[in-house]
Parts: C-alpha cells; structure tokens; sequence
C-alpha cells in the first residue's frame, strides 16, 4: 500500500499540487478535451441507440469483424456480443441459479448480513438486487465454457499488449477467471439502481504514480495520443483496498444476459466514449475546484459521474439494446455505466457478471487467494466476507471444472 493511502485527503491535496506544478498547460488541456468532448457527445447523441455496437459471435469464430468495427469498438469502448450461450443452456443456468437461491434460503441467509458492502453507498440510488454468490454450478460452467474463452481471447486482443521489449503487458490468449456475482432484478423494483460511475480506482487515478504511467499523455503528454486499449502499466496499478474494488486487471467488465432485458427493465446503461476518463482527469484539475477535491471522488468507492461536474458527460448516456439470454455486454474498465433506477419490465432481469482478466502478472498473484475461497465456498476476496455459500447445497466443486476451468482458476498448470 503507498504511504498517501493511508491519509487520502492530504494524498488528494498532494497529488493535485504535484499533477499541477508538472502540467502547466492544464487550461490548454482542457480547452482541447472539452472540444473534443462535445463532438463525441453529439456523435454518440445522433446514433442513439445505436452508439453501442453489436456483432454476432459466430462472426467472431468466423474472424469476419473488420477493422472499422474493431476500431469502433475501440471508440465505443463497449460492444454488445450475441449468441454467446445457446438459449436452452442459458435457460436451465437461470432456473438453476433460482433453484439454488431458493433451496438455500439465501434471503433468509442474508437478512442480517446487509451493508457489508459499502463499495456502492455514494451513489445516490444504492444498491441493485445483486447476490453475494460466487461458486454456483451455473456460474462456473459460463466461466470456463469454450465459447467464453473464444470472446475474452479476442476482446483481449482489441488492446495493445506487446510492449517495446516484446514482452507482453499480459497474454490474451490464456484467460484468469475473476468470480463475480450474480444479478436478479424483479419486475417492479424502483429502489434500487446504480448511478452513473466507473470501478477500478477513484482518487488513486490521480494520487498514485502507477496511475501516472497509464494515464501519461492525458496529463504530461500529447491528450490526443491517449490510448485507452494501450495496455501499458495497466497490470500494475495499485487500488486502494477496498470491498468489491476489483484486485485484477480486466480488459472489459462484462455480463451475460439470462433473460431477455432492455431499455425500461433495469438494466445497464452506458456512456460509450472510451477516452471520456481523459477528460474527467483533467476536468477535476481545473481551478474551480476546491485544493483537497476531484469532483467528489471518494477513495475506495466507486468513482462516480456526477450533475454538478459532468454534465456535460452524462448527456451521452445510452441503454444497452434489448438483448436475449445468452448475449453478452462489455465494457472497458474505464467506461462511465449505471444501472437503471426502475425496473418497469414484467419478468427478471437476470445476469451473470463475467469480465475478461487475461493473464499477467498481477492476475496470477490473485489467483490463489480466489481458490482457496472456491474450495471452502467463502465469497470471492474481492467482496464483503458474507460467505453464504460454506454449506450450499450443489454447489461448483472441484470436479465440476474442467481441465480448462482448472487453469483458469489456477488449481492446474497452464
Ligand atoms: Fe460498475
């Protein structure tokens, strides 16, 4: 842990008196982001809808994806990937994922336990019907399906990771998997929802020098040069810890869909602008404001977008599209998303949460933890120790992975 952790205030006050003093031309730099900004906006603004790109899986197989899709996405910083999972597959992991919930009194369970998990409480909605569970059957056969392999591998190599050297920032070809949870939203829910932010790190983007690298030209470099999808320094930054703060460095975060949902069903929106991190690292260097303030980031919650500061941003907010069980959605790590507030649909809207963590060095670090908690059913060490699952019934054990999905968690070689 760096030493201004422990003090985030001063390390904020610090860090943008450091930032500062190193960027004289922090007015220019925000002249030219705001610039860009607006067009982005109105280019999103006039898609609608479709600012959010789609492409088939088969066509993924089939490596039938151009280049301008592929740099779309890239611009887009999101893609929606149909027919991942076959229907019926699909539909037998949502009524298993019921069954285990209901089976073992998970409500029951978890009365009592709530609020362990702050990571979520300074967005104004709260927090979604999201469920502690991390060791399904379900769960883990989504993980460590081939199909799944086949869209992190080639969502990984969307990224730059071969550096000068020629050694790789990660290898996209060998997949870590992160245990999420799972996220069942009934028809009628008003209460609950996420406003618009983005996970991976809030102050430490400014505060911590391992930041500095992957963020080099946003704040001593050339602002139009920045690259979200350029890997370097991104597996080695370092988070402030903190419950449900991702420890591994994902390519996208992700989810796949186990009921049909869209626009109304409370579900995910995004703000599909890739480089928009630029210009809210610079925004929050402005003069207006306060010494020991970044537009309200909090260290160790969720790094959010806000009315008062970002505006401007949030106006480039879209639904995802309506899709089926077993589409999937993904979104770079640094992309601006929110879940709706109301849920006005008429059936679950049901997810699995499944991200791209590539292997490095700094996956391969986290991977022993995790499985020691998957061996003894404890939630995954990423989120609050709630720990329903020690003794569910059917849960995924060791011989429910694969030889595939034994590497992918680390029990077996590579
Ligand atoms: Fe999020």
């Amino acid at each position: 842990m760096q030493s201004w952790m422990s003090n985030p205030k001063q390390g904020v006050m610090d860090a943008k008196a450091a930032l500062l003093a190193r960027m004289p031309d922090g007015a220019a730099r925000m002249v030219r982001l705001n610039e860009w900004l607006a067009d982005e906006v109105a280019a999103v603004k006039s898609e609608g809808a479709e600012a959010i790109p789609q492409i088939a899986f088969r066509d993924v197989l089939l490596d039938a994806i151009s280049d301008a899709q592929r740099d779309r996405i890239r611009r887009r910083g999101c893609v929606v990937i149909r027919g991942v999972f076959d229907r019926p597959q699909v539909n037998d992991w949502n009524a298993e994922i019921e069954r285990y919930i209901d089976e073992n009194h998970y409500y029951e369970k978890a009365k009592g336990k709530a609020g362990l998990d702050q990571y979520f409480s300074t967005l104004a909605s709260g927090r979604p019907q999201i469920f502690g569970l991390y060791w399904s059957r379900p769960q883990m056969q989504a993980r460590q399906h081939e199909n799944m392999n086949a869209v992190r591998g080639w969502l990984n190599r969307l990224w730059a990771f071969t550096r000068p050297d020629g050694s790789q920032e990660f290898d996209p070809n060998r997949q870590c998997n992160y245990a999420d949870r799972v996220r069942r939203r009934e028809p009628g829910d008003k209460s609950l929802g996420l406003s618009a932010h983005c996970d991976g790190g809030s102050i430490e983007r400014w505060c911590d020098p391992s930041f500095h690298r992957v963020y080099h030209e946003v704040f001593f470099g050339d602002v139009d040069a920045y690259d979200p999808f350029n890997a370097a320094g991104r597996t080695q930054t370092e988070e402030i810890p903190s419950p449900a703060v991702c420890s591994v460095f994902r390519t996208f975060q992700g989810w796949t869909a186990l009921t049909n949902q869209g626009p109304g069903d409370g579900t995910l929106k995004i703000i599909p602008i890739a480089r928009a991190m630029a210009w809210m690292l610079i925004r929050a260097l402005q003069p207006d404001i306060a010494p020991d303030d970044l537009c309200g980031a909090v260290a160790g919650r969720a790094l959010a977008a806000n009315s008062q500061w970002h505006q401007s941003l949030l106006e480039a907010e879209v639904s995802i599209p309506v899709v089926e069980p077993g589409d999937t959605v993904w979104w770079h790590p640094d992309v601006i998303h929110a879940v709706e507030d109301e849920h006005r649909g008429n059936h679950y809207s049901n997810v699995i949460y499944i991200g791209a963590a590539p292997w490095c060095e700094k996956n391969a670090r986290f991977l022993p933890r995790q499985a020691e908690r998957f061996l003894a059913g404890k939630s995954s060490p990423d989120f609050a120790a709630e720990d329903y699952e020690v003794d569910f019934k059917d849960r995924a054990r060791l011989d429910d992975l694969s030889e595939l999905g034994k590497k992918q968690i680390g029990l077996l070689p590579w």
